[in-house]
Order: C-alpha cells, then sequence, then structure tokens
C-alpha cells in the first residue's frame, strides 16, 4: 500500500495557516482539515476552517476534511465547493452510514468513515466495500497534541485484514514513532499535526515522515 502523509492544520498558528499550506503545498499527499461544531467535540473549528477560507486555499495537494460534527452531511456540499477531494464523517453521528457514504460520493468525492477510540472496528464490517477510506482515531477526538493510544493498533489490523486495498488513517498522536507502529498493523495514511508543526523545523519534519514511504 502506498503510504500517504496528511498534516493537519489544526496543529498550526491560526494567522500563519495559509503561509505554511503555501510552504508544504506538493510535499504532503494532502491537508488535514478538523472541521469541529462544539456539539460532537468540546471545539470549534467551523470558522477558522470555514467552506470560504478552504476554498481560498488553491492546493495542489488535495483537501481532506475530518468532519468532527453532529449531522454532517449539512456539510458536504459546502466543503466540495471549496475543494474538498474526501469528506471524513463519524461513525457515531449518523443513523445510516450507507446512504451518507452515497452522499458525499454523489459530489464526486472520496468518502471516509471515522471511527472514536471507545467504537469497535467491527462496526464498519459492512461498509467496508462501500467506503474510500477509513480513520481510526488514535486519541480522543477534539484537540491537538494529545498522547497516543496504542490500544488502538489491533484495530487496524483487524480493518487491514478484512480490507487489503483500503486506505486506513490514523489521526491523533502520530510522531515518527508511532507512525511506524500504525504502518505495521496495518495503516497507510499519516496524519499527524504537532509532530510536525510543534518542531523547530517542520519542513525536516516532514521529510522524515515522507521517508517511511520508502520503508
Ligand atoms: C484531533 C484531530 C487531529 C489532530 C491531530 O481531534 O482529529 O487531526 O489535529 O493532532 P496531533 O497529531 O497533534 O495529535
Ligand atoms: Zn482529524
Amino acid at each position: 500500500m502506498n503510504v500517504h502523509i496528511s498534516p493537519s492544520l489544526l496543529s498550526l498558528p491560526v494567522n500563519e495557516t495559509k503561509e505554511w499550506v503555501k510552504k508544504i503545498d506538493g510535499k504532503a499527499d494532502s491537508f488535514h482539515i478538523d472541521v469541529m461544531d462544539n456539539q460532537f467535540v468540546p471545539n470549534y473549528t467551523l470558522e477558522r476552517f470555514s467552506p470560504p477560507f478552504i476554498a481560498q486555499l488553491k492546493t495542489k495537494s488535495k483537501k481532506d476534511v475530518h468532519l468532527m460534527t453532529e449531522l454532517p452531511s449539512k456539510y458536504y456540499n459546502t466543503y466540495f465547493e471549496a475543494g474538498a477531494s474526501l469528506v471524513i464523517f463519524h461513525y457515531e453521528t449518523v443513523k445510516n452510514p450507507t446512504l451518507e457514504i452515497r452522499a458525499i460520493q454523489n459530489f464526486g468525492m472520496k468518502a471516509g468513515i471515522s471511527i472514536k477510540p471507545n467504537t469497535p472496528a467491527s462496526v464498519l464490517d459492512e461498509y467496508l466495500d462501500q467506503v474510500d477510506s477509513v480513520l481510526v482515531m488514535t486519541v480522543e477526538p477534539g484537540f491537538g497534541g494529545q498522547p497516543f493510544l496504542s490500544n488502538q493498533l489491533p484495530k487496524i489490523a483487524q480493518i487491514r485484514e478484512k480490507a487489503p486495498d483500503l486506505d486506513i488513517a490514523v489521526d491523533g498522536g502520530i510522531n515518527l514513532q508511532t507512525a511506524k507502529q500504525c504502518l505495521d498493523a496495518g495503516a497507510n495514511v499519516l496524519v499527524a499535526g504537532n509532530a510536525i508543526f510543534n518542531q523547530p523545523d517542520p519542513m525536516a519534519v516532514l521529510g522524515q515522515f515522507n521517508q517511511l514511504k520508502n520503508r
């Protein structure tokens, strides 16, 4: 499986977001954009990462939108218009995942489904042949900079066993060490915020993440 690196914009200083995106553009497979409504998670980014703001980021790297919101379908259209290639919703927020997956794919975007740490991987079984990717949260969603939950690793392996060709992303506490554990477990998409941006030389760390592609 190809390894993808997806820096999370949440860890950037708000007023430096555009310049960092410009600097990194083309050197990451995608930008990871955390949209939070202060209901599903105790944090709010709907203004910071509003669809008009995301639309202004004209990038070669793809834009992945991770919806940590109730009623995610409210946002598919606007983030499609903002140029998202992948929209990820949370299993815990919807009644019928199949309808959500179809709604996202009908826009021509890829559809991803995410599970929180306490949600078992088995809930995804019936959707694995419908979705374009799954995202395993390796921290409780809401904030960057939390420690990696290694008890999530078996979930990655369980999903990989059932879906050999599916993109499996990990999000939360991913640094160069935990990234390797996730790759070994079967993940292939690495979302990383603080491990890249909370460093003296983010570009060097991004380079090291990109090196993981040649393992
Ligand atoms: C957390 C977000 C993550 C966050 C990851 O709820 O979904 O994308 O930005 O940040 P780090 O890599 O610092 O844990
Ligand atoms: Zn995220």
